[in-house]
């Protein structure tokens, strides 16, 4: 009978998905659904599948919750943030245990994540931060010091031209408009380089955190700007795409433009290791295990911190060889 009804909740909120747009939205589980049973149901909505990153950490919470028996509903946004708040209702129809989602965007979550309280539905964010001073609106958020991995990009750029005075002519490929790793990110960086004049972003555009966005861009930057000296690129795979358009234009990366990213990704670390790259600072996707003990102790009602941050390094092109060998993702 709860087989039966599981199979309905499931079919009920595929159908209620793709009514309403939603892409992607799949059961992993065999659990009872709808949070009627022992078993935690966890409703997760994704943002995507736009990068090396969003892909190994997509796998790292499926892999997770199978492996601690959570029931999970997985819902792709497709980069669109009136997709998760949909998302986010069907969860709260469906009455599942815990809510996690990795938001689109930053702004826009009062009323949603309003409706999932009245409903006494647990939130926990992952991997971005929202903006809304309301900070009873969810019980934790686990993921990266996005304004700290700018300022790391930043501090090292600071060090690779110490004592030098020429004009550093630097290109920025950001990543989604309104994302919390983007503005951030831009922040962070802008905020070590601003103390040296010598540093002048010269154009800085969005390439949407995809690899063919980031070589569209970059191409165009190579046509209207006369001197590149450095590119920087919110994550590995726009800068990847900056690469083909950087090789296409007849320059070689990393030596001819220095290329500062973030993510530490297998292809973004292979590229580093090659010298294509000169510096990746790491963010983490393996989000999976810690949210997973999160969503239990939610359920639970146990108090959890309303922060977990992720412990991140940085990579130099030797430090990229070493670990690729035993790299995850
Ligand atoms: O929110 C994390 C960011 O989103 C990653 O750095 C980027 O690759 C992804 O798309």
């Amino acid at each position: 009978m709860l087989r039966r009804l599981s199979i309905a909740v499931a079919g009920g909120l595929l159908l209620a998905s793709a009514v309403a747009g939603c892409g992607d939205s799949s059961d992993s589980g065999s659990g009872d659904g709808g949070g009627g049973g022992d078993k935690i149901t966890l409703g997760f909505s994704q943002v995507g599948a736009e990068s090396g990153w969003r892909t190994a950490n997509t796998k790292s919470i499926q892999e997770s919750a199978q492996s601690s028996g959570i029931d999970l509903k997985f819902s792709d946004a497709q980069g669109k943030q009136e997709n998760q708040i949909k998302a986010i209702r069907n969860f709260i129809t469906q009455r599942v245990d815990v809510i996690a989602f990795s938001p689109v965007v930053e702004s826009g979550w009062g009323t949603v994540l309003k409706e999932a309280k009245d409903a006494g539905i647990p939130v926990i964010l992952t991997d971005r931060a929202i903006d809304d001073p309301d900070t009873s609106l969810y019980k934790t958020f686990i993921g990266s010091d996005f304004v700290e991995e700018g300022k790391k990009a930043g501090d090292w750029l600071v060090k690779e031209y110490e004592g030098k005075s020429d004009p550093v002519n630097i290109v920025e490929l950001q990543g989604s408009p309104g994302a919390a790793p983007a503005n951030d990110r831009k922040s962070g960086f802008a905020d070590v380089i601003k103390n040296e004049t010598k540093f002048k972003v010269v154009a800085s555009q969005t390439g949407q955190f995809t690899r063919t966005d980031g070589k569209a861009v970059m191409e165009t930057f190579l046509k209207s700007q006369p001197k590149i000296d450095v590119l920087y690129a919110h994550n590995d795979d726009m800068g990847l795409g900056a690469i083909e358009a950087i090789e296409a234009a007849g320059k070689k990366p990393g030596t001819d433009i220095k290329i500062i990213t973030v993510d530490a990704v297998k292809d973004g670390m292979t590229a580093l290791s090659e010298g294509k790259i000169n510096f990746i600072v790491e963010c983490s996707p393996l989000l999976g295990p810690q949210l997973m003990d999160l969503v239990k102790k939610a359920k639970a009602g146990e108090t959890i911190p309303q922060r977990v941050l992720t412990e991140e390094g940085t990579f130099t092109p030797e430090q990229a060889k070493e670990a690729l060998p035993s790299r995850k993702y």
